[in-house]
């Protein structure tokens, strides 16, 4: 059974701390660093901005994995590139022109995501997944961390491996959202290959333990 790739999420960090917090980071057996930006329009809060994502580069011994809950985020894939992402995933909800969103990312060399929202159906993905990378399944209503898992989560991570099986696609699942101890084996079981974890880390008492506690589910 392969490990899965853990993703602990910059966002439930302590943000007058970022340096001790990508270290924390850097020393633990986490994969990537999830970076969550939103505009307020697309989702109904603002967190952080490219030079808040090129501090927490400066820092980063492991890829940052870029999740854009903006509109129009066509504008601004190539200044997450230059300020240090490695994966950038868009929202489906959020591009008419998704196919094109996704080239453009690919064309800069990095890895491309697409992130869907709760209500959006699996099959939606089915003229897509097999030029993805990977897709970002959100697991709560994306605009807040600490929130609780949606159950239906394990139903549709089903699907979607069923999809990428289907159309021959690379795609991994990542899960994001209220990822913890009790989902986190069910959801590798349904097909489940990366664990965002935000709060689930940051508020436990050794977070580079919690991760490595995910990371052995
Ligand atoms: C929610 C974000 C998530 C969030 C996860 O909009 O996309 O990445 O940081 O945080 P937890 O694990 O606390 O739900
Ligand atoms: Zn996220």
């Amino acid at each position: 059974m392969s490990k899965p790739i853990i993703a602990p999420s910059i966002l439930a960090a302590d943000f007058a701390n970022l340096e001790r917090e990508v270290k924390m980071i850097n020393g633990s057996v986490a994969n990537w660093i999830h970076v969550d930006i939103m505009d307020g329009v697309f989702v109904p809060n603002l967190s952080m901005g490219l030079p808040v994502v090129e501090a927490i580069k400066k820092h980063a011994t492991k890829p940052l994995d870029v999740h854009l809950m903006i509109v129009n985020p066509e504008k601004y894939v190539e200044a997450f590139y230059k300020a240090g992402a490695e994966v950038i995933s868009v929202h489906q909800e959020a591009c008419a022109h998704l196919h094109r969103n996704i080239q453009q990312i690919k064309a800069m060399g990095i890895k491309a995501g697409v992130a869907l929202n709760p209500h959006t159906p699996a099959a939606s993905l089915s003229e897509i997944i097999a030029d993805v990378d990977l897709v970002c399944m959100m697991s709560v209503n994306p605009g807040f961390g600490g929130q609780k898992f949606i159950e239906n989560t394990y139903s549709k991570v089903k699907e979607i491996k069923q999809l990428i099986l289907q159309k021959n696609s690379k795609a991994v699942i990542e899960i994001d959202g209220g990822v913890n101890m009790a989902n986190a084996r069910p959801l590798l079981d349904a097909g489940a290959d990366v664990l965002v974890a935000g709060n689930f880390v940051f508020t436990s008492e050794h977070p580079s333990d919690t991760i490595q506690r995910l990371k052995s589910v």
